[in-house]
């Protein structure tokens, strides 16, 4: 579906510089990554890149910027995004983790959004678009249009879920909204051949993986549990880091990249024990 680049990012600063690269020349201002503890009472750590943004999203502060790019360091430990209990029986979840996001501070929405994913995932990364599962709120109309109309992604890999996937929030209250999610399938010809990717989409299966969620801003989450619509709309978006590193080499598992190496190299040369046995 898409034609492969010549010389695509692959290793780990080459895929952080090609992220914020692509999303500065389309008009984002690149912010440093902020700390991982939060000016944020409702949340432990900053689990994801939109946290430093928060008061943007809600209307409280003026954003300084409209569009934001940004490589944010996030930890996922307590609270309603604990991926403690997964780190160790996945080869895919980590306490400590980058989150690559571009941001809209009431600025575009989802016809920017969802074509500039599609074109940075396949044009610059080089993913192979028959590989790649789209995900949307069971309510979004909107945005599987723009995929199927405007990106040109079949309906057959196009999946519509309810809120348990499809429904993004930082935390108990706050801004949220639907969103829309890109995974990959990384098994091999004769695993494709034998089994349908689309039974394996959010099925915890470890070679077809999310690797992109891009929430539609648009909700507040009230303490009782409803709804209020916020004074704007805006992006939110994530891709793991150390997911995507993995996805681009076709490596099976997170830890089996350029992004752990030196560490498991180290961890060997300490404990006399070898990597994998
Ligand atoms: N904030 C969204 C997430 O963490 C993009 O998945």
């Amino acid at each position: 579906m898409a034609t492969s680049p010549t010389h695509p990012p692959r290793s780990a600063n080459e895929l952080r510089s090609a992220f914020s690269g692509f999303f500065a020349s389309r008009g984002h201002t690149a912010v440093p990554s902020a700390s991982l503890i939060p000016h944020d009472p409702t949340l432990m750590f900053t689990v994801a890149g939109m946290v430093p943004f928060k008061p943007y999203f809600m209307g409280d502060e003026v954003a300084p910027y409209q569009r934001a790019v940004t490589v944010q360091k996030c930890v996922r430990a307590g609270g309603k995004h604990n991926d403690l209990d997964e780190v160790g029986r996945t080869k895919r979840h980590l306490v400590f983790f980058e989150m690559l996001g571009n941001f809209s501070f009431g600025d575009y929405f989802k016809s920017d959004a969802i074509p500039w994913s599609w074109e940075l995932v396949t044009e610059v990364f080089g993913f192979d678009g028959d590989r790649l599962w789209i995900t949307v709120h069971e309510s979004d109309d909107e945005a599987e249009a723009m995929w199927h109309e405007q990106v040109g992604v079949p309906m057959e890999r196009i999946q519509r879920l309810g809120d348990k996937d499809n429904f993004w929030q930082a935390g108990d209250t706050g801004p949220c909204g639907p969103c829309s999610e890109i995974h990959v399938d990384l098994r091999g010809p004769a695993e494709r051949a034998a089994v349908d990717g689309a039974t394996l989409v959010n099925n915890d299966d470890p070679q077809v993986i999310e690797i992109w969620n891009l929430v539609f801003m648009q909700f507040e989450r009230k303490a009782n549990g409803s709804l209020v619509t916020l004074p704007a709309q805006h992006v939110d978006t994530g891709m793991g880091f150390e997911r995507l590193a993995r996805a681009v080499v076709g490596a099976s598992s997170n830890y089996d990249t350029e992004v752990f190496k030196p560490y498991l190299r180290k961890l060997e040369a300490l404990s006399g024990l070898t990597y994998g046995e």
